[in-house]
């Protein structure tokens, strides 16, 4: 590969490689921009504006103003998301979940969270059935742990719930043809027939709750932007099954350590996982990509750039929630007054102290797993 098809922006739902521009994902996905109008209306049922909204990681949608113009007539939605569990949760996973409940409290609804044990047994060449519902299992401690109840809160296994699912997602597969298929998610000749039924399967909890409680209400799924293929096959289909068309709420990749904020899972490097301990934390973080220069003399000097600084990302994006300390580390990096050591020091302190907290939590959620089935 030459470094030219390196740095080309391929995002599917199975790929994210080079250099993400996200407004032109927006024109070649064919999704809305979040204005700065729409979040005001956000804001008006949620308050303060969650700091991933404020802070526009949360950047594209679908319908979300036709979720609010049903909600302000009374009509309610529940959220759906998911997980590919293909092995241990980074921390990039965990934005659009905590997102997730933010909604999720301010809107007093339902979550339904799709856990695709099945999906990444397709997918991935070398994990086994048992693997991916192992990960499966794991992962959905890290979503508990992040303080989601049960009674609100269904998380649903594929392989172990498949009995709910199957009615809906004949009914969708039999209004997809191959050739959209095709189309929208690139599938070859030599794709196995078990990935390209799949994407009907991820269709089925915009739809499930109205098949659980008869209630048909719209979903809205907050979700990283490389999913947006499967909601619009879904989206086409829904009203011909008698559903609303589920809405959708983009937020970007969380930037990896790599230059460039890559952060990639087959990059272990690049992305501190929720099982890494405090020593390994602390290496990825000192080896992560900034935006400082090459000897501390000069940083004093000419200052650095956080724009391009992957740990200025951790803080902007989820560990530094007070707007006027964040602008006093931007202003002190610009200006040399602080030195990447500094700042990587007090990232590394701040996500050892979250883990260690989400661990703990994590550990008390296996005795509750079970609560979040669906109940039959
Ligand atoms: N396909 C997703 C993945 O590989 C998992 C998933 C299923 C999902 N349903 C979803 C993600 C809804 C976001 C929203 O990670």
């Amino acid at each position: 590969m030459t470094d030219e098809d390196k740095n080309e922006m391929v995002v599917t739902p199975w790929e994210v490689r080079g250099k993400v521009d996200y407004k032109r994902l927006i024109r070649e996905f064919g999704t809305q921009p979040l204005t700065d109008e729409l979040i005001k209306r956000i804001a008006k049922h949620t308050g303060k504006l969650h700091l991933q909204l404020q802070r526009k990681l949360f950047f594209s949608h679908r319908d979300m103003d036709v979720i609010l113009d049903l909600y302000e007539k009374g009509i309610k939605f529940v959220l759906y998301t998911g997980r590919g569990p293909s092995g241990p949760v980074h921390i990039g996973h965990l934005v659009p979940w905590i997102f997730t409940k933010h909604l999720q409290e301010k809107f007093k609804t339902k979550l339904y969270f799709q856990m695709t044990d099945d999906e990444k047994f397709l997918v991935e060449d070398e994990l086994k059935l048992k693997d991916t519902i192992n990960f499966g299992y794991e992962n959905a401690l890290d979503l508990i742990a992040l303080g989601f109840k049960p009674e609100d809160t269904f998380i649903i296994f594929d392989v172990q719930d498949i009995d709910l699912l199957y009615d809906i997602a004949l009914e969708v597969a039999k209004r997809i043809t191959f050739s959209t298929a095709k189309a929208t998610f690139g599938f070859q000749e030599s794709t196995n027939i078990g990935w390209i039924f799949w994407p009907a399967i991820q269709a089925v909890p915009c739809f499930i709750h109205a098949k659980l409680t008869g209630e048909n209400v719209p979903a809205l799924i907050p979700a990283a932007i490389d999913q947006d293929p499967y909601w619009r096959v879904t989206r086409d289909i829904a009203q011909k099954l008698g559903y609303y068309k589920p809405a959708q709420i983009h937020c970007r990749f969380l930037p990896g350590l790599g230059i460039g904020g890559k952060m990639s899972a087959s990059e272990p490097e690049t992305s501190i996982f929720i099982i890494d301990p405090p020593n390994v934390v602390k290496r990825k973080i000192w080896n992560a990509f900034t935006g400082g220069k090459a000897t501390a003399a000069e940083q004093r000097k000419t200052g650095a750039d956080p724009s391009i600084c992957t740990v200025f990302h951790y803080f902007l994006y989820l560990f530094e929630e007070d707007d006027k300390k964040l602008k006093e580390r931007e202003k002190q990096c610009k200006a040399g007054g602080i030195l990447c050591g500094e700042c990587k020091a007090d990232l590394t302190e701040r996500i050892n102290k979250f883990l260690t907290e989400h661990r703990k939590k994590r550990e008390k959620a296996r005795n509750i797993v079970e609560k979040f089935r669906i109940k039959r």
